[in-house]
């Protein structure tokens, strides 16, 4: 098979920033038609107003299906949640435990204190999108997704049965195993936790632009997420995590987390789907899983993608006076992408 034709992907779980890094990056995600847009912004998204003005950021600098959330704090108005909600303002609430990943300082410390706000969200079906990652430092870097699921998503998920959770880029076996095993909730998975593990970050030599939150494990956890992305359970769908950080701040003493992978995220899932003998399940995770979860139609118009010569892929992408380098999986990709539309 070196034709395949799909319905229109969507990306559920997307950083696109501000000012001259949004009009960088929005343009570069164009084989999505929609995204659920990342609110960790400096300051964050934190009212139904603010992200209504993000959104119209958004559109302006050429994305034009964002799919707006709200980054959840102590501080969260219950009712300004589930308004913003109502006018279709959202479609989810993010919640970052302070301190786990990038701009999470003003995130969740005390879980006691958003009861009132996950409650709220239950009633009116609101969707939280969760970084399940504890961020004690006595925990291991490699272990905080596991712990967290133990500590805190188990005792949340029973708490609240009926509010619809996605965890976020899982990473790890006991994540994916705690989705499979419990209802309304699933899971978005990145290209580069399909297609790396904390080898090629880090065996001779360490490679900054591997970097993410949360961390590449080892090989094992990596085969259970091609695992699960590949065999067709609707639990499990696509979230690029795309994450771009200017190419200084990657390349630096403290490396900032990310992976910009959003310019060839799909000959990257094709490449891993075609190793998996799976390409008929690519449609399912990239463009019908999604929707599904969240409950929206998929989209109507497709793209073929073609396999072809090696992609001709520039290393950086530099506009508006930024600089961002692509997510590179270190072998050549020969799936090519086609609009339709
Ligand atoms: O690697 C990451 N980068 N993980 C996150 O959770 C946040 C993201 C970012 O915003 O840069
Ligand atoms: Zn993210």
């Amino acid at each position: 098979m070196d034709t395949l034709s799909i319905r229109r992907p969507d990306d559920w779980h997307l950083h696109l920033r501000d000012g001259d890094m949004l009009r960088l990056v929005a343009p570069q995600s164009r084989h999505f038609a929609r995204a659920i847009i990342m609110p960790n912004l400096v300051p964050p998204v934190v009212t139904g107003a603010e992200a209504a003005a993000y959104r119209d950021r958004v559109t302006a600098a050429g994305f034009a299906g964002p799919l707006m959330t709200l980054y959840l704090t102590e501080d969260t108005d219950p009712a300004d949640v589930v308004q913003a909600h109502a006018d279709g303002i959202i479609t989810a609430v993010k919640l970052y435990p302070a301190g786990a990943t990038t701009n999470s300082a003003s995130g969740v410390r005390d879980f006691e204190a958003v009861r009132p706000v996950l409650a709220a969200m239950e009633k009116a079906g609101v969707p939280l999108c969760i970084h399940g990652e504890v961020t004690d430092r006595d925990i291991d870097i490699f272990d905080r997704e596991a712990t967290f699921v133990d500590r805190t998503l188990a005792p949340l998920r029973a708490a609240h049965p009926a509010l619809k959770i996605t965890s976020e880029h899982v990473t790890t076996r006991e994540a994916v195993q705690f989705v499979q095993d419990h209802d309304n909730i699933g899971a978005t998975i990145t290209v580069q936790h399909l297609m790396a593990n904390r080898n090629d970050m880090l065996a001779g030599g360490m490679r900054p632009h591997f970097y993410c939150l949360p961390i590449l494990k080892r090989a094992t956890h990596q085969e259970a997420l091609r695992a699960a992305a590949t065999s067709g359970d609707p639990k499990f769908f696509l979230g690029t995590d795309s994450a771009p950080h200017p190419t200084h701040a990657k390349e630096a003493t403290c490396c900032a987390a990310g992976c910009f992978t959003a310019p060839h995220a799909l000959s990257c899932l094709a490449h891993v789907f075609e190793e998996e003998d799976a390409l008929d399940r690519l449609e399912g995770f990239t463009s019908l899983h999604g929707p599904a979860h969240y409950g929206l139609d998929a989209n109507v118009d497709r793209i073929t993608l073609t396999k072809g010569a090696a992609l001709d892929l520039p290393d950086r992408i530099e506009a508006h006076g930024q600089s961002v380098t692509l997510f590179d999986p270190g072998h050549p990709l020969y799936w090519h992408v086609e609009d339709n539309a």
